[in-house]
Protein backbone atom coordinates (compact mmCIF):
# COMPACT_ATOMS: atom_id res chain seq x y z
CA UNK A 1 0.00 0.00 0.00
CA UNK A 2 0.76 3.65 -1.08
CA UNK A 3 0.78 6.71 0.98
CA UNK A 4 -0.62 10.00 -1.05
CA UNK A 5 0.13 13.39 -0.18
CA UNK A 6 -1.75 16.31 -1.71
CA UNK A 7 -2.74 19.81 -1.46
CA UNK A 8 -5.89 21.59 -1.78
CA UNK A 9 -5.85 25.23 -2.06
CA UNK A 10 -9.30 26.12 -1.79
CA UNK A 11 -9.37 29.86 -3.97
CA UNK A 12 -11.49 32.10 -5.98
CA UNK A 13 -10.64 32.21 -9.76
CA UNK A 14 -12.43 33.59 -12.58
CA UNK A 15 -14.37 30.82 -14.29
CA UNK A 16 -15.97 31.35 -17.91
CA UNK A 17 -18.74 29.88 -18.41
CA UNK A 18 -22.22 30.75 -20.90
CA UNK A 19 -20.49 33.72 -21.84
CA UNK A 20 -19.69 35.10 -18.78
CA UNK A 21 -16.62 34.98 -16.42
CA UNK A 22 -17.76 34.88 -12.54
CA UNK A 23 -15.71 34.24 -9.46
CA UNK A 24 -15.84 30.86 -8.97
CA UNK A 25 -14.67 28.74 -5.92
CA UNK A 26 -12.12 26.08 -7.16
CA UNK A 27 -9.52 23.58 -5.79
CA UNK A 28 -5.89 25.07 -7.02
CA UNK A 29 -7.35 26.66 -9.34
CA UNK A 30 -9.67 24.09 -11.40
CA UNK A 31 -12.97 23.25 -11.87
CA UNK A 32 -14.02 20.88 -11.40
CA UNK A 33 -10.86 20.08 -9.00
CA UNK A 34 -8.25 17.60 -9.05
CA UNK A 35 -8.64 13.64 -9.16
CA UNK A 36 -7.40 11.47 -6.65
CA UNK A 37 -6.10 8.50 -8.09
CA UNK A 38 -5.37 5.33 -5.31
CA UNK A 39 -5.44 1.93 -4.81
CA UNK A 40 -7.47 0.11 -2.09
CA UNK A 41 -5.77 -0.24 0.92
CA UNK A 42 -3.46 3.13 0.75
CA UNK A 43 -3.21 6.08 3.18
CA UNK A 44 -4.24 9.53 1.78
CA UNK A 45 -3.41 13.00 3.31
CA UNK A 46 -4.94 16.14 2.03
CA UNK A 47 -4.15 19.11 3.51
CA UNK A 48 -6.84 21.75 2.59
CA UNK A 49 -5.74 25.30 2.86
CA UNK A 50 -8.30 27.93 2.81
CA UNK A 51 -7.81 30.71 0.44
CA UNK A 52 -11.52 31.67 0.00
CA UNK A 53 -13.43 34.01 1.79
CA UNK A 54 -16.14 31.64 2.92
CA UNK A 55 -16.19 28.62 5.47
CA UNK A 56 -15.66 25.14 4.02
CA UNK A 57 -15.01 21.80 4.88
CA UNK A 58 -13.97 18.69 2.10
CA UNK A 59 -16.28 15.38 2.34
CA UNK A 60 -14.85 12.44 1.25
CA UNK A 61 -18.25 10.72 -0.38
CA UNK A 62 -18.73 7.36 0.16
CA UNK A 63 -15.40 6.87 2.12
CA UNK A 64 -16.29 4.29 5.49
CA UNK A 65 -13.65 6.52 7.34
CA UNK A 66 -13.65 3.23 9.91
CA UNK A 67 -13.61 4.55 13.33
CA UNK A 68 -11.93 7.87 11.87
CA UNK A 69 -14.79 10.42 11.40
CA UNK A 70 -12.27 13.39 11.95
CA UNK A 71 -12.07 12.92 8.53
CA UNK A 72 -15.49 12.51 7.17
CA UNK A 73 -15.88 16.52 6.49
CA UNK A 74 -19.60 17.46 6.87
CA UNK A 75 -19.49 20.84 8.58
CA UNK A 76 -21.07 20.98 12.39
CA UNK A 77 -20.94 17.05 12.11
CA UNK A 78 -17.60 15.99 12.23
CA UNK A 79 -16.02 19.15 12.19
CA UNK A 80 -16.12 23.11 12.73
CA UNK A 81 -15.41 24.32 9.22
CA UNK A 82 -11.84 25.66 7.87
CA UNK A 83 -12.13 29.22 8.38
CA UNK A 84 -10.75 31.48 5.72
CA UNK A 85 -6.46 31.69 6.15
CA UNK A 86 -6.71 28.18 7.93
CA UNK A 87 -5.81 24.94 7.01
CA UNK A 88 -6.95 20.94 8.12
CA UNK A 89 -4.97 17.96 6.90
CA UNK A 90 -7.22 15.12 6.16
CA UNK A 91 -5.87 11.72 6.93
CA UNK A 92 -7.71 8.62 5.96
CA UNK A 93 -6.77 4.78 4.67
CA UNK A 94 -9.09 2.86 2.29
CA UNK A 95 -9.74 -0.05 3.46
CA UNK A 96 -11.62 -2.73 1.37
CA UNK A 97 -13.34 -0.35 -0.94
CA UNK A 98 -12.53 0.40 -4.78
CA UNK A 99 -14.61 1.92 -7.28
CA UNK A 100 -15.24 5.74 -8.46
CA UNK A 101 -15.99 7.36 -5.54
CA UNK A 102 -15.83 11.37 -5.00
CA UNK A 103 -14.92 14.39 -2.89
CA UNK A 104 -16.54 17.63 -2.58
CA UNK A 105 -17.32 21.03 -0.58
CA UNK A 106 -19.58 19.82 2.81
CA UNK A 107 -20.46 23.96 3.86
CA UNK A 108 -23.57 25.43 2.39
CA UNK A 109 -23.99 25.31 -1.64
CA UNK A 110 -20.17 25.53 -2.57
CA UNK A 111 -20.29 21.86 -3.42
CA UNK A 112 -22.16 23.59 -6.80
CA UNK A 113 -18.07 24.05 -8.10
CA UNK A 114 -15.88 22.04 -5.01
CA UNK A 115 -16.06 18.44 -6.24
CA UNK A 116 -13.63 15.86 -7.87
CA UNK A 117 -13.45 12.58 -8.48
CA UNK A 118 -12.18 10.02 -6.39
CA UNK A 119 -10.87 6.96 -8.07
CA UNK A 120 -10.10 3.63 -6.14
CA UNK A 121 -8.35 0.55 -8.21
CA UNK A 122 -7.81 -2.46 -6.74
CA UNK A 123 -4.94 -3.42 -4.58
CA UNK A 124 -1.74 -3.75 -7.06
CA UNK A 125 -1.62 -7.06 -9.04
CA UNK A 126 -5.52 -7.54 -8.43
CA UNK A 127 -7.87 -7.64 -11.53
CA UNK A 128 -10.90 -5.89 -12.14
CA UNK A 129 -14.13 -8.14 -11.84
CA UNK A 130 -14.72 -8.10 -16.18
CA UNK A 131 -12.71 -7.14 -18.94
CA UNK A 132 -9.68 -4.77 -18.61
CA UNK A 133 -11.18 -1.43 -20.26
CA UNK A 134 -7.94 -0.09 -22.61
CA UNK A 135 -9.51 3.48 -21.66
CA UNK A 136 -11.42 5.00 -18.37
CA UNK A 137 -12.61 8.48 -18.06
CA UNK A 138 -14.09 9.93 -15.05
CA UNK A 139 -17.19 12.02 -16.08
CA UNK A 140 -18.59 14.23 -13.55
CA UNK A 141 -22.06 15.39 -13.72
CA UNK A 142 -22.80 18.45 -12.54
CA UNK A 143 -24.75 21.93 -12.59
CA UNK A 144 -23.71 25.70 -13.39
CA UNK A 145 -25.39 28.05 -11.92
CA UNK A 146 -25.14 31.29 -13.66
CA UNK A 147 -24.47 32.87 -10.98
CA UNK A 148 -23.14 32.96 -7.48
CA UNK A 149 -23.90 29.40 -6.27
CA UNK A 150 -23.75 30.67 -2.59
CA UNK A 151 -26.78 33.78 -3.61
CA UNK A 152 -29.25 31.23 -4.99
CA UNK A 153 -28.80 29.51 -1.18
CA UNK A 154 -28.83 32.71 0.51
CA UNK A 155 -32.05 33.96 -2.09
CA UNK A 156 -34.30 30.69 -1.30
CA UNK A 157 -33.34 30.84 2.50
CA UNK A 158 -34.47 34.47 2.59
CA UNK A 159 -37.63 33.71 0.57
CA UNK A 160 -38.67 30.59 2.02
CA UNK A 161 -39.52 29.72 -1.86
CA UNK A 162 -38.22 27.07 -4.53
CA UNK A 163 -34.09 28.31 -5.35
CA UNK A 164 -33.68 29.08 -9.03
CA UNK A 165 -32.79 26.61 -10.90
CA UNK A 166 -29.39 25.97 -12.78
CA UNK A 167 -28.54 26.99 -16.38
CA UNK A 168 -26.29 24.32 -17.38
CA UNK A 169 -25.46 21.47 -16.78
CA UNK A 170 -21.97 19.89 -17.09
CA UNK A 171 -19.81 16.96 -18.01
CA UNK A 172 -16.69 17.30 -15.70
CA UNK A 173 -17.38 21.44 -15.66
CA UNK A 174 -18.10 21.79 -19.14
CA UNK A 175 -21.91 22.31 -20.54
CA UNK A 176 -21.33 21.16 -24.30
CA UNK A 177 -21.97 22.90 -27.67
CA UNK A 178 -25.75 22.64 -27.01
CA UNK A 179 -24.92 25.59 -25.04
CA UNK A 180 -24.00 29.50 -25.55
CA UNK A 181 -20.25 30.36 -25.99
CA UNK A 182 -19.55 26.40 -25.24
CA UNK A 183 -18.81 24.92 -28.18
CA UNK A 184 -15.05 25.25 -28.31
CA UNK A 185 -14.59 23.35 -24.86
CA UNK A 186 -16.81 20.43 -25.23
CA UNK A 187 -15.48 17.67 -23.30
CA UNK A 188 -13.74 15.22 -26.27
CA UNK A 189 -13.66 11.60 -25.49
CA UNK A 190 -11.21 9.44 -28.11
CA UNK A 191 -11.69 6.15 -28.76
CA UNK A 192 -10.47 3.87 -31.73
CA UNK A 193 -12.54 1.14 -33.22
CA UNK A 194 -13.07 -1.83 -31.17
CA UNK A 195 -11.33 -0.20 -27.93
CA UNK A 196 -13.34 -0.89 -24.63
CA UNK A 197 -13.87 2.48 -22.33
CA UNK A 198 -14.75 2.59 -18.76
CA UNK A 199 -17.12 5.54 -18.12
CA UNK A 200 -16.83 6.31 -14.38
CA UNK A 201 -20.19 8.09 -13.82
CA UNK A 202 -21.01 10.80 -11.17
CA UNK A 203 -23.73 12.64 -10.27
CA UNK A 204 -22.34 15.61 -8.89
CA UNK A 205 -25.30 18.18 -9.17
CA UNK A 206 -26.44 19.91 -6.43
CA UNK A 207 -30.43 19.49 -6.45
CA UNK A 208 -31.24 17.38 -9.50
CA UNK A 209 -31.38 13.36 -10.75
CA UNK A 210 -30.12 12.70 -14.08
CA UNK A 211 -30.17 10.10 -16.79
CA UNK A 212 -27.41 9.81 -19.00
CA UNK A 213 -26.70 7.97 -22.34
CA UNK A 214 -24.23 7.38 -25.15
CA UNK A 215 -25.67 7.98 -28.61
CA UNK A 216 -25.86 4.62 -30.14
CA UNK A 217 -23.45 2.69 -27.33
CA UNK A 218 -24.86 -0.12 -25.17
CA UNK A 219 -23.75 0.77 -21.49
CA UNK A 220 -22.40 -2.36 -19.43
CA UNK A 221 -23.17 -1.09 -15.82
CA UNK A 222 -19.80 -3.30 -13.97
CA UNK A 223 -20.22 -0.77 -10.60
CA UNK A 224 -21.92 2.10 -8.52
CA UNK A 225 -21.19 3.60 -5.87
CA UNK A 226 -17.68 1.60 -5.24
CA UNK A 227 -19.55 -1.77 -4.94
CA UNK A 228 -19.47 -3.88 -8.15
CA UNK A 229 -22.42 -4.98 -9.29
CA UNK A 230 -23.82 -7.81 -11.68
CA UNK A 231 -22.86 -7.10 -15.13
CA UNK A 232 -26.02 -6.02 -17.16
CA UNK A 233 -26.15 -3.81 -20.62
CA UNK A 234 -28.47 -0.77 -20.90
CA UNK A 235 -29.27 2.10 -22.91
CA UNK A 236 -29.47 4.69 -20.33
CA UNK A 237 -28.27 4.93 -16.82
CA UNK A 238 -29.81 7.31 -14.18
CA UNK A 239 -27.95 9.14 -11.08
CA UNK A 240 -29.56 10.73 -7.83
CA UNK A 241 -26.88 13.32 -6.39
CA UNK A 242 -24.09 11.46 -4.84
CA UNK A 243 -24.26 8.22 -6.85
CA UNK A 244 -21.62 6.98 -9.05
CA UNK A 245 -22.40 4.45 -11.75
CA UNK A 246 -19.19 2.59 -13.84
CA UNK A 247 -20.38 1.24 -17.43
CA UNK A 248 -18.24 0.00 -19.79
CA UNK A 249 -18.62 1.12 -23.23
CA UNK A 250 -16.94 -0.97 -26.28
CA UNK A 251 -16.53 1.23 -29.43
CA UNK A 252 -18.43 -0.78 -32.08
CA UNK A 253 -19.95 1.38 -34.21
CA UNK A 254 -18.83 2.90 -37.43
CA UNK A 255 -16.81 5.26 -37.18
CA UNK A 256 -18.16 8.75 -36.10
CA UNK A 257 -18.94 11.30 -33.27
CA UNK A 258 -21.12 10.29 -30.67
CA UNK A 259 -22.81 12.85 -28.05
CA UNK A 260 -22.69 11.23 -24.57
CA UNK A 261 -25.70 12.95 -22.75
CA UNK A 262 -27.26 13.95 -19.79
CA UNK A 263 -30.19 15.34 -18.51
CA UNK A 264 -33.20 16.15 -15.69
CA UNK A 265 -34.71 13.00 -13.93
CA UNK A 266 -37.79 15.35 -12.30
CA UNK A 267 -39.93 14.06 -10.24
CA UNK A 268 -41.49 17.02 -8.04
CA UNK A 269 -44.35 17.76 -9.25
CA UNK A 270 -45.68 20.44 -10.81
CA UNK A 271 -42.07 22.58 -9.68
CA UNK A 272 -39.29 24.40 -11.81
CA UNK A 273 -35.96 22.55 -13.37
CA UNK A 274 -33.30 23.06 -15.66
CA UNK A 275 -34.53 20.93 -18.79
CA UNK A 276 -31.71 21.37 -20.87
CA UNK A 277 -28.86 18.68 -21.84
CA UNK A 278 -25.08 18.81 -21.06
CA UNK A 279 -23.11 16.96 -23.79
CA UNK A 280 -19.51 15.14 -24.37
CA UNK A 281 -18.56 13.44 -28.14
CA UNK A 282 -17.30 10.23 -28.11
CA UNK A 283 -14.57 10.95 -30.94
CA UNK A 284 -14.11 7.77 -33.01
CA UNK A 285 -10.32 8.04 -34.45
CA UNK A 286 -11.19 8.20 -38.46
CA UNK A 287 -14.57 9.59 -37.53
CA UNK A 288 -16.33 9.99 -41.05
CA UNK A 289 -16.14 13.49 -42.40
CA UNK A 290 -18.28 15.26 -44.52
CA UNK A 291 -17.80 15.97 -48.28
CA UNK A 292 -15.41 19.18 -47.52
CA UNK A 293 -13.22 17.66 -45.16
CA UNK A 294 -15.27 18.98 -42.19
CA UNK A 295 -16.27 16.44 -39.35
CA UNK A 296 -20.02 15.27 -39.22
CA UNK A 297 -22.04 16.34 -36.42
CA UNK A 298 -22.37 14.04 -33.84
CA UNK A 299 -25.45 11.96 -33.37
CA UNK A 300 -27.82 12.86 -30.64
CA UNK A 301 -28.80 10.01 -28.35
CA UNK A 302 -32.53 9.56 -27.31
CA UNK A 303 -32.79 10.33 -23.61
CA UNK A 304 -36.22 9.44 -21.55
CA UNK A 305 -38.68 11.63 -20.90
CA UNK A 306 -37.86 14.23 -17.86
CA UNK A 307 -40.99 12.41 -15.62
CA UNK A 308 -39.85 8.94 -16.78
CA UNK A 309 -40.74 6.96 -13.14
CA UNK A 310 -40.68 4.10 -15.26
CA UNK A 311 -37.32 3.46 -16.54
CA UNK A 312 -35.53 5.07 -13.43
CA UNK A 313 -37.19 2.87 -11.55
CA UNK A 314 -36.62 -0.38 -14.18
CA UNK A 315 -32.74 0.97 -14.23
CA UNK A 316 -32.00 0.75 -10.13
CA UNK A 317 -34.19 -2.63 -9.43
CA UNK A 318 -31.03 -4.14 -12.38
CA UNK A 319 -28.52 -3.47 -9.96
CA UNK A 320 -27.74 -6.57 -7.79
CA UNK A 321 -24.37 -7.29 -5.99
CA UNK A 322 -22.10 -9.91 -8.38
CA UNK A 323 -22.78 -13.03 -5.78
CA UNK A 324 -24.22 -13.70 -2.31
CA UNK A 325 -23.68 -11.06 0.04
CA UNK A 326 -24.26 -11.29 4.09
CA UNK A 327 -27.22 -8.99 4.79
CA UNK A 328 -27.88 -8.66 8.85
CA UNK A 329 -30.97 -11.27 8.92
CA UNK A 330 -31.56 -10.67 12.80
CA UNK A 331 -32.76 -6.73 12.82
CA UNK A 332 -31.99 -5.00 16.21
CA UNK A 333 -33.08 -1.68 14.90
CA UNK A 334 -36.37 -1.57 13.12
CA UNK A 335 -36.81 2.16 12.12
CA UNK A 336 -39.06 3.89 9.71
CA UNK A 337 -38.42 7.26 8.16
CA UNK A 338 -40.60 9.48 6.62
CA UNK A 339 -38.56 12.05 4.11
CA UNK A 340 -40.04 14.85 2.49
CA UNK A 341 -40.83 18.40 2.39
CA UNK A 342 -42.72 20.39 4.32
CA UNK A 343 -44.50 24.21 4.76
CA UNK A 344 -44.20 26.46 7.27
CA UNK A 345 -46.99 29.27 8.33
CA UNK A 346 -45.72 32.66 7.79
CA UNK A 347 -46.82 35.12 10.85
CA UNK A 348 -46.64 37.95 8.10
CA UNK A 349 -49.31 38.10 5.34
CA UNK A 350 -47.32 38.74 2.04
CA UNK A 351 -43.62 39.20 3.16
CA UNK A 352 -41.45 39.05 1.20
CA UNK A 353 -40.24 36.42 3.00
CA UNK A 354 -42.81 34.28 2.45
CA UNK A 355 -42.66 33.03 -1.34
CA UNK A 356 -43.25 29.63 -0.49
CA UNK A 357 -46.81 28.19 -1.43
CA UNK A 358 -50.16 29.96 -0.20
CA UNK A 359 -48.09 32.30 2.03
CA UNK A 360 -45.65 29.61 3.29
CA UNK A 361 -42.07 28.87 3.55
CA UNK A 362 -40.89 25.89 2.54
CA UNK A 363 -39.20 23.10 4.99
CA UNK A 364 -38.42 19.65 4.80
CA UNK A 365 -37.61 16.67 7.03
CA UNK A 366 -37.59 13.11 8.65
CA UNK A 367 -39.89 11.48 10.86
CA UNK A 368 -41.35 15.82 10.85
CA UNK A 369 -38.21 16.83 12.31
CA UNK A 370 -36.41 19.33 10.54
CA UNK A 371 -32.86 19.27 11.10
CA UNK A 372 -31.05 21.85 12.51
CA UNK A 373 -27.00 21.97 12.44
CA UNK A 374 -25.19 23.38 15.88
CA UNK A 375 -22.95 26.30 15.28
CA UNK A 376 -20.63 26.50 18.48
CA UNK A 377 -18.89 23.47 17.60
CA UNK A 378 -19.45 19.75 15.74
CA UNK A 379 -21.88 17.06 16.86
CA UNK A 380 -18.86 14.41 16.92
CA UNK A 381 -17.16 16.45 19.09
CA UNK A 382 -19.55 17.19 21.52
CA UNK A 383 -20.38 13.62 21.61
CA UNK A 384 -16.31 12.61 22.08
CA UNK A 385 -16.05 15.23 24.87
CA UNK A 386 -19.46 15.04 26.37
CA UNK A 387 -20.32 18.93 26.11
CA UNK A 388 -23.83 19.40 26.79
CA UNK A 389 -26.64 20.84 25.39
CA UNK A 390 -25.26 20.72 21.73
CA UNK A 391 -27.84 17.88 20.63
CA UNK A 392 -30.79 15.34 21.71
CA UNK A 393 -30.49 11.70 21.30
CA UNK A 394 -34.23 11.65 20.71
CA UNK A 395 -34.85 10.92 17.35
CA UNK A 396 -38.30 9.10 16.62
CA UNK A 397 -37.86 5.33 15.15
CA UNK A 398 -40.85 5.69 13.47
CA UNK A 399 -43.50 8.32 12.27
CA UNK A 400 -44.64 10.63 15.16
CA UNK A 401 -48.48 9.17 13.80
CA UNK A 402 -49.73 6.53 11.38
CA UNK A 403 -51.25 7.85 8.06
CA UNK A 404 -51.13 7.57 4.52
CA UNK A 405 -48.15 8.98 3.56
CA UNK A 406 -48.99 9.00 -0.13
CA UNK A 407 -52.64 10.23 0.65
CA UNK A 408 -54.30 12.01 2.70
CA UNK A 409 -51.85 13.53 4.57
CA UNK A 410 -52.91 15.57 8.02
CA UNK A 411 -52.77 18.88 8.08
CA UNK A 412 -50.32 18.79 11.70
CA UNK A 413 -47.47 16.83 9.62
CA UNK A 414 -47.19 20.05 7.19
CA UNK A 415 -45.21 21.70 9.50
CA UNK A 416 -42.14 20.06 10.98
CA UNK A 417 -40.68 20.39 14.30
CA UNK A 418 -37.03 21.78 14.06
CA UNK A 419 -34.23 20.24 16.58
CA UNK A 420 -31.20 18.94 16.70
CA UNK A 421 -31.91 15.21 17.41
CA UNK A 422 -29.24 12.24 17.07
CA UNK A 423 -30.50 8.32 17.04
CA UNK A 424 -27.96 6.31 19.10
CA UNK A 425 -27.35 2.75 17.62
CA UNK A 426 -25.17 0.10 19.71
CA UNK A 427 -21.80 -0.60 17.85
CA UNK A 428 -22.67 -3.98 15.97
CA UNK A 429 -26.35 -3.63 15.65
CA UNK A 430 -28.18 -4.54 12.60
CA UNK A 431 -30.23 -1.86 11.21
CA UNK A 432 -32.85 -1.66 8.98
CA UNK A 433 -34.44 1.73 8.10
CA UNK A 434 -37.45 1.97 5.91
CA UNK A 435 -37.69 4.88 4.01
CA UNK A 436 -40.70 6.50 3.08
CA UNK A 437 -41.33 9.20 0.66
CA UNK A 438 -44.96 11.71 1.75
CA UNK A 439 -46.95 13.72 -0.31
CA UNK A 440 -46.45 16.54 1.50
CA UNK A 441 -46.27 19.44 -1.08
CA UNK A 442 -45.48 16.98 -3.85
CA UNK A 443 -44.16 12.87 -4.33
CA UNK A 444 -40.83 13.23 -4.95
CA UNK A 445 -37.34 11.17 -5.44
CA UNK A 446 -35.06 12.04 -2.21
CA UNK A 447 -31.62 10.70 -2.81
CA UNK A 448 -30.45 9.22 0.60
CA UNK A 449 -27.34 9.29 1.33
CA UNK A 450 -25.63 7.99 4.91
CA UNK A 451 -22.20 8.93 5.94
CA UNK A 452 -19.51 6.57 7.35
CA UNK A 453 -21.22 3.14 5.65
CA UNK A 454 -22.09 1.16 2.88
CA UNK A 455 -25.65 -0.27 3.09
CA UNK A 456 -27.60 -3.29 1.29
CA UNK A 457 -30.98 -2.13 -0.59
CA UNK A 458 -33.13 -5.03 -0.20
CA UNK A 459 -36.52 -3.84 -1.49
CA UNK A 460 -38.41 -1.28 -2.74
CA UNK A 461 -42.33 -0.02 -3.55
CA UNK A 462 -44.87 2.59 -4.62
CA UNK A 463 -46.76 3.92 -2.36
CA UNK A 464 -46.78 2.78 1.67
CA UNK A 465 -44.45 0.65 2.77
CA UNK A 466 -46.39 -2.76 3.91
CA UNK A 467 -44.75 -4.02 7.00
CA UNK A 468 -47.14 -7.40 7.14
CA UNK A 469 -46.36 -8.01 3.29
CA UNK A 470 -43.98 -6.27 1.92
CA UNK A 471 -40.90 -7.97 3.77
CA UNK A 472 -41.43 -11.03 1.87
CA UNK A 473 -40.38 -9.75 -1.08
CA UNK A 474 -36.68 -8.56 0.59
CA UNK A 475 -33.96 -9.31 -1.55
CA UNK A 476 -31.46 -11.04 0.96
CA UNK A 477 -29.51 -13.04 -1.47
CA UNK A 478 -27.41 -10.11 -3.63
CA UNK A 479 -28.92 -7.00 -2.87
CA UNK A 480 -26.42 -3.88 -4.14
CA UNK A 481 -24.55 -2.37 -1.87
CA UNK A 482 -24.66 1.39 -2.02
CA UNK A 483 -24.09 4.79 0.07
CA UNK A 484 -27.14 7.13 -1.77
CA UNK A 485 -30.44 5.62 -2.83
CA UNK A 486 -33.45 7.01 -4.25
CA UNK A 487 -36.61 7.04 -2.56
CA UNK A 488 -39.16 6.56 -5.12
CA UNK A 489 -41.24 9.22 -5.54
CA UNK A 490 -44.66 8.53 -3.60
CA UNK A 491 -42.83 5.24 -2.17
CA UNK A 492 -40.60 3.71 -0.21
CA UNK A 493 -36.86 2.25 0.19
CA UNK A 494 -36.17 -0.29 2.45
CA UNK A 495 -32.01 -0.65 3.28
CA UNK A 496 -29.59 -2.38 5.97
CA UNK A 497 -26.69 -2.21 7.19
CA UNK A 498 -24.55 -3.36 10.38
CA UNK A 499 -23.67 -0.51 12.77
CA UNK A 500 -19.73 -1.63 12.92
CA UNK A 501 -17.73 2.38 12.65
CA UNK A 502 -18.98 4.34 15.62
CA UNK A 503 -19.28 8.01 15.20
CA UNK A 504 -21.27 10.77 14.06
CA UNK A 505 -22.58 10.15 10.94
CA UNK A 506 -24.93 12.46 8.70
CA UNK A 507 -27.81 10.72 6.94
CA UNK A 508 -29.28 13.33 4.70
CA UNK A 509 -31.17 14.45 0.99
CA UNK A 510 -28.32 14.47 -0.96
CA UNK A 511 -30.88 17.75 -3.14
CA UNK A 512 -28.59 20.32 -1.37
CA UNK A 513 -32.49 22.27 -1.66
CA UNK A 514 -33.64 19.58 0.55
CA UNK A 515 -30.53 19.45 2.82
CA UNK A 516 -30.61 23.18 4.10
CA UNK A 517 -34.41 22.84 4.35
CA UNK A 518 -33.55 20.44 6.97
CA UNK A 519 -33.81 16.53 5.41
CA UNK A 520 -31.01 15.00 7.47
CA UNK A 521 -30.80 13.53 10.77
CA UNK A 522 -27.90 11.70 12.48
CA UNK A 523 -26.67 8.09 14.17
CA UNK A 524 -24.66 8.21 17.38
CA UNK A 525 -22.74 4.80 16.53
CA UNK A 526 -21.51 4.42 20.23
CA UNK A 527 -18.75 1.38 20.98
CA UNK A 528 -18.02 -0.88 24.11
CA UNK A 529 -19.47 0.67 27.17
CA UNK A 530 -18.60 3.96 27.04
CA UNK A 531 -19.29 6.51 24.33
CA UNK A 532 -16.77 6.10 21.60
CA UNK A 533 -13.89 4.94 22.68
CA UNK A 534 -12.52 3.27 20.00
CA UNK A 535 -12.96 6.06 17.65
CA UNK A 536 -9.30 7.48 16.94
CA UNK A 537 -8.46 10.60 18.92
CA UNK A 538 -9.08 13.57 17.11
CA UNK A 539 -6.20 15.14 15.05
CA UNK A 540 -4.49 18.27 16.56
CA UNK A 541 -5.18 20.34 13.78
CA UNK A 542 -9.12 19.70 13.88
CA UNK A 543 -10.55 23.56 13.12
CA UNK A 544 -12.18 24.96 15.95
CA UNK A 545 -15.19 26.74 15.89
CU1 LIG B 1 -22.00 13.72 -0.64
CU2 LIG B 1 -23.29 14.54 3.14
O1 LIG B 1 -22.66 14.20 1.23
Amino acid sequence: AEDHFHEFVVEAKPVRRLCRTHTTITVNGQFPGPTLEVRNGDSIAVKVTNRAKYNITIHWHGLKQQRNPWADGPEYVTQCPIQPGATYTYRFTITDQEGTLWWHAHSRWLRATVYGALIIYPRLGSPYPFPMPKREVPLLLGEWFDRNPLDVQRLAAFTGGAPNVSDAYTINGQPGDLYRCSKQETIRIPVESGESLLLRVVNSALNQELFFTVANHQLTVVSADAAYTKPFTTRVIMLGPGQTTDVLVTANQPPARYYVAARAYQTAQNAPFDNTTTTAILEYKNAACSKNGKPLAPLLPRLPAYNDTATSTAFTAQLKSPSQVKVPTQIDENLYFIVGLGLNNCTVPNSPRCQGPNNTRFAASMNNVSFVFPRSTSLMQAAYSGVPGVFTTDFPPVPPVQFNYTGNVPRGLWSPRRGTKLYKLKYGANVQIVLQDTSIVTTEDHPMHLHGYHFYVIGSGFGNYNPRTDPAKFNLIDPPQRNTIGTPPGGWVAIRFKADNPGVWLMHCHLDAHLFLGLAMAFLVENGNGPLQSVIPPPADLPRC
